[in-house]
C-alpha cells in the first residue's frame, strides 16, 4: 500500500529513471481503438509513449493495455483511463443542468459516486466531469453539462460531483479521479456558439467565471481541463495567466492540468501559433502537464528541448503530477482494486439502488412552470381516457440527454411504459406520436393525435428537443421547441382537452407561442434512464415537484444573455418606466427623457426568473428577520424567515438566500445568491429557516483585484426565486 507522504520519493525514484521519451510518453494521452488493440497501440504502449488512454471501456482491453504498460515497459508504469462519464456510466441520471436544478447537492454527490463505481468497474479511473462553466447563454448546445448561469450554483454542484467521484480517497475501490473543466471561460463564447471567442473583462472573470473552478479546487478536484476556447486573445491552453497565475501560483493547485482534444494542435489553428512545435511549446510553458489526442509534445519535445527553447524542470514538472496522481489512485499497487479489474456483469450495473437514486434524482430536477387552475397532479380515479401524445413520449433513447457514450437506451423506463403501468387497465390510453420527431415538419400525424386529445379527459404532451440538439457543437440559434411541436401544441388546445406539456430538453426552452395554449408545463430536461417513473410519480402526486430553474428562462432569443444577477446600471428599467412600442407614438421626438435599459418589443423581464418553479401547493415567506444589522470584519449576522404551507398538498420548497452589495469599487450585481435550504412542509406547517452570513459571502474581487468585502449596505432577500421582493438591509463597517 502506498502511503501519500511515500508518494513524492516514489515519483522522483521513478523519474530519475526515466528518459525524455518515457516522460514525454506520461505526458501524451492518446484515443484507444474502441474494444480491441492494434498493433500500432500495443507498441506505443510498450515503447513507453503512452500515459492515458481516452474512450476505451472494455475490461479485457483495459486490463491487457496495462498489463503491457505494466509488463512490458521498462517502467512498468500504469495508464491512467479517462472517458467522459458525465451523468452517469450505465445508469444515466438527468443531464446536469437538470441535476442543478434539484438544489439537491447531496443527491448529486450520491449520484456521482454511483457513476464512479459503475465505471471503474470496467477499469477508468478517471472522469472529464465535472463541467463547472457557468452558462448564461441557452443556445450554447453545452450548458445542457453545465450547472447553469449562477456561479454559487456552479460550485456547490461542482464540488458535490467532485466529491462523488473522489470519495474520501482516490485509492478507495470505486473512487475515480475528476476533473474540472474547462478552465476558463468557455461558456461565454460569443453568441452561444461553441468554441467561438471568449471576451471577458478580469473582474468578470474572477467574480464569475473562475469561481466554480476555485471551489473545485478546494473540494480537492485531481485534475483540471483547459477549455478549446480563445481567452481575451489567449487559447486556453496556452494561458500562461489562467494556468501559471491564477491557477498554480495564487491558487497553490498542484494537480494536473489536461489539454482538450487536439487543443494544443489547435493553437496553431487559433492563429496563435505557428505550427505544432511552436504549440507544444506555448502549452507546455503555459503549463499543461498531459496533451488530449494531438501528440505534439512527443513528436516536438525532444527538438524544443535540444535547442533549450524548453528545459528539463519544464519536462519533470509535468511528469511528476501525473505520476503522483498514479499513485494516489493506487495503480501501482498492482492488485485487483488498484489496477486489474474482473470482467464485470449484467448485475454490477443499473442496479435496483441505482435506479432508484436516478428515479430520486429525476423527481427533483423537473421543474413545474405552469399549473394553470390546478390541473396537476392528476387523480387516476377521476380519469377515464387518457391522450399520450408526442415525439417524446416513448423514447428511451432521446430521453437519456446529450454525452451518455455508455448508457444503453435497453435500460430507460420510458414515460409510454411508465403510465401504461401505472394506469393499468382502468384508464383508457389514447397513444400518438403527433410528429415523428422534434424536428419534424410533417404534419401527416396530427389528426391523430387530434383525435386522441378529442377522446381523453387530459392530454399529456411529451415535447423538446433531440439529445443530439444539445452538447458539444450542438448550438442552436432558436431555442423554440424545434419542427413543428409549436404548432401540434396549438392544435391540441383547440380540442379544449386539458393540455399538460411535459418538455424533456438539453436547454431551457422559449415557450412564449405555446404558454397561453397549456393548462399545465413542466421542464424535465433530459431526465435519464428512470425518466418515465420520475415524470408519472410527479404527474398524478406520489412526488411533489420541487425542481427550481438553474438558469433564466428568456421570453424571446433576442434577450440572451439574460440571467438574475445582472447589472443595475445608469438606466435601469422598471414596470413604471418600460415602455413598449406599442405605446410609443408614431412620429414620436427622440428625447432623452425617460429611456431605460429595455427592448421596445419584448418585455424586459424573464418568462421565468432563475430560481423559479412550482409546488403543487402555495407556500408564503413572512417576517424576515436579521439579528443585526450591522456587522464587522470578523462578525456573523443571521437572517431568518417564516416559511408556511398554506394549501392542501405536501411541499418540498427550496428557500433562497440572496444579497446585494450596493456600492462597489466594481459594480455589483442586482442579486447574487449566497444559499439555499430545501425544506419539506406539511399542509399548513409553517418553519422559521435560518441562515448565517459572514463577511466571507460578501467578498469579491475589487478594482484593486483584491478578494475582499467592501464596507457598506448590503440588501438580503429570501424568497422562492430571484425575482421575489421579501428584503431587509444590514451593513459590513
Ligand atoms: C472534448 C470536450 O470538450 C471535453 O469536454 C471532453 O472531455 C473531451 N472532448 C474528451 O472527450
Amino acid at each position: 500500500m502506498t502511503h501519500s507522504s511515500n508518494i513524492p520519493e516514489l515519483v522522483n525514484s521513478l523519474l530519475q529513471k526515466m528518459t525524455l521519451t518515457q516522460k514525454l510518453g506520461q505526458m501524451s494521452q492518446v484515443s484507444g481503438n474502441g474494444g480491441t488493440i492494434s498493433d500500432e497501440l500495443a507498441e506505443q504502449v510498450r515503447a513507453g509513449l503512452v500515459g492515458s488512454i481516452i474512450n476505451e471501456v472494455d475490461t479485457d482491453i483495459i486490463n491487457e493495455l496495462q498489463r503491457i504498460a505494466l509488463e512490458e515497459t521498462s517502467l512498468g508504469i500504469p495508464l491512467l483511463i479517462g472517458r467522459d462519464v458525465i451523468h452517469g456510466f450505465k445508469t444515466i441520471f438527468p443531464i446536469p443542468l437538470a441535476q442543478a436544478a434539484s438544489f439537491s447537492p447531496d443527491l448529486v454527490e450520491q449520484a456521482a459516486h454511483i457513476s464512479a463505481l459503475e465505471a471503474s468497474k470496467v477499469g477508468i479511473n478517471w472522469t472529464f466531469s465535472p463541467m463547472v462553466d457557468v452558462s448564461r447563454d441557452p443556445r450554447w448546445g453545452r450548458i445542457a453539462e453545465s450547472f447553469g448561469e449562477d456561479p454559487y450554483l456552479c460550485s456547490v454542484f461542482g464540488q458535490a460531483m467532485v466529491n462523488g467521484y473522489q470519495g474520501s480517497s482516490l485509492s478507495d475501490a470505486g473512487a475515480i479521479a475528476a476533473c474540472a473543466k474547462h478552465f476558463a471561460g468557455y461558456g461565454a463564447s460569443e453568441s452561444g456558439r461553441d468554441y467561438a471567442s471568449t471576451n471577458i473583462p478580469e473582474t468578470e472573470l474572477r467574480n464569475v467565471y473562475l469561481r466554480p473552478f476555485f471551489a473545485a479546487h478546494q473540494a480537492g478536484v485531481a485534475t483540471f481541463m483547459t477549455s478549446f476556447g480563445d481567452l481575451n486573445g489567449v487559447p486556453a491552453s496556452g494561458n500562461q495567466w489562467l494556468l501559471q497565475t491564477v491557477l498554480r501560483d495564487e491558487w497553490q493547485y498542484t494537480g494536473m492540468v489536461v489539454s482538450d482534444w487536439d487543443s494544443v494542435k489547435q493553437l496553431a489553428t487559433h492563429g496563435f501559433t505557428e505550427n505544432d512545435e511552436e504549440s507544444a511549446h506555448a502549452a507546455i510553458t503555459a503549463g499543461i502537464d498531459m496533451e488530449m489526442s494531438s501528440a505534439t509534445f512527443r513528436y516536438h519535445g525532444p527538438s524544443l528541448l535540444a535547442d533549450k527553447r524548453l528545459d528539463m524542470t519544464s519536462i519533470d514538472q509535468a511528469v511528476r503530477k501525473i505520476l503522483h496522481l498514479k499513485f494516489k489512485l493506487g495503480l501501482f499497487s498492482n492488485d485487483t482494486s488498484g489496477l486489474f479489474r474482473p470482467t464485470p456483469s449484467e448485475a454490477d450495473f443499473v442496479t435496483s439502488a441505482s435506479r432508484s437514486l436516478a428515479k430520486k434524482i429525476a423527481i427533483e430536477s423537473c421543474v413545474l412552470l405552469e399549473n394553470k387552475k390546478q390541473l396537476l397532479p392528476l387523480n387516476k380515479a377521476t380519469l377515464s381516457n387518457v391522450a399520450i401524445i408526442g415525439p417524446l413520449a416513448d423514447d428511451g433513447y432521446e430521453q437519456l440527454g446529450t454525452w451518455i457514450f455508455d448508457g444503453e437506451e435497453r435500460h430507460s423506463i420510458t414515460c409510454l411504459s411508465a403510465l401504461q403501468q401505472y394506469l393499468g387497465d382502468d384508464v383508457n390510453i389514447h397513444l400518438a406520436k403527433g410528429l415523428a420527431s422534434t424536428r419534424s415538419l410533417e404534419s401527416d400525424l396530427f389528426d391523430e393525435a387530434i383525435s386522441c386529445a378529442k377522446n381523453a379527459d387530459v392530454a399529456l404532451v411529451f415535447v423538446g428537443e433531440e439529445s443530439i440538439l444539445s452538447g458539444e457543437a450542438h448550438c442552436r440559434a432558436n431555442i423554440e421547441l424545434p419542427g413543428l411541436q409549436n404548432e401540434l401544441i396549438k392544435a391540441l388546445a383547440q380540442t379544449g382537452t386539458p393540455i399538460v406539456a411535459v418538455v424533456m430538453a438539453g436547454r431551457p426552452i422559449i415557450v412564449e407561442n405555446i404558454v397561453d395554449h397549456l393548462d399545465a408545463l413542466m421542464f424535465a430536461w433530459h431526465p435519464g434512464t428512470m425518466a418515465g417513473p420520475a415524470i408519472v410519480e410527479l404527474l398524478f402526486g406520489q412526488a411533489t415537484p420541487s425542481g427550481r430553474l438553474p438558469v433564466t428562462v428568456p421570453r424571446h432569443v433576442g434577450q440572451i444573455p439574460l440571467y438574475y444577477s445582472q447589472k443595475h446600471g445608469g438606466k435601469p428599467v422598471n414596470e413604471d418606466t418600460y415602455i413598449h412600442m406599442n405605446d410609443v407614438p408614431v412620429r414620436a421626438a427622440q428625447t432623452s427623457l425617460g429611456m431605460v435599459s429595455a427592448h421596445l418589443d419584448v418585455h424586459y423581464t424573464a418568462r421565468y426568473p432563475f430560481g423559479f418553479g412550482l409546488n403543487y401547493t402555495d407556500v408564503e415567506y413572512s417576517d424576515l428577520a436579521l439579528d443585526k444589522d450591522s456587522i464587522g470584519a470578523d462578525d456573523e449576522l443571521t437572517v431568518s424567515v417564516k416559511v408556511k404551507n398554506t394549501g392542501k398538498c405536501e411541499a418540498t420548497e427550496t428557500v433562497q438566500l440572496y444579497i446585494r452589495d450596493r456600492v462597489g469599487s466594481v459594480t455589483r450585481p442586482i442579486k447574487e445568491l449566497i444559499g439555499f435550504r430545501k425544506t419539506h412542509l406539511s399542509p399548513g406547517e409553517e418553519k422559521t429557516i435560518s441562515f448565517v452570513i459572514s463577511s466571507g459571502d460578501l467578498k469579491f474581487y475589487n478594482i484593486h483585484m483584491h478578494h475582499t468585502a467592501e464596507k457598506g449596505v448590503f440588501d438580503v432577500w429570501i424568497g422562492p426565486h430571484s425575482a421575489s421582493e421579501i428584503s431587509a438591509q444590514f451593513s459590513l463597517s
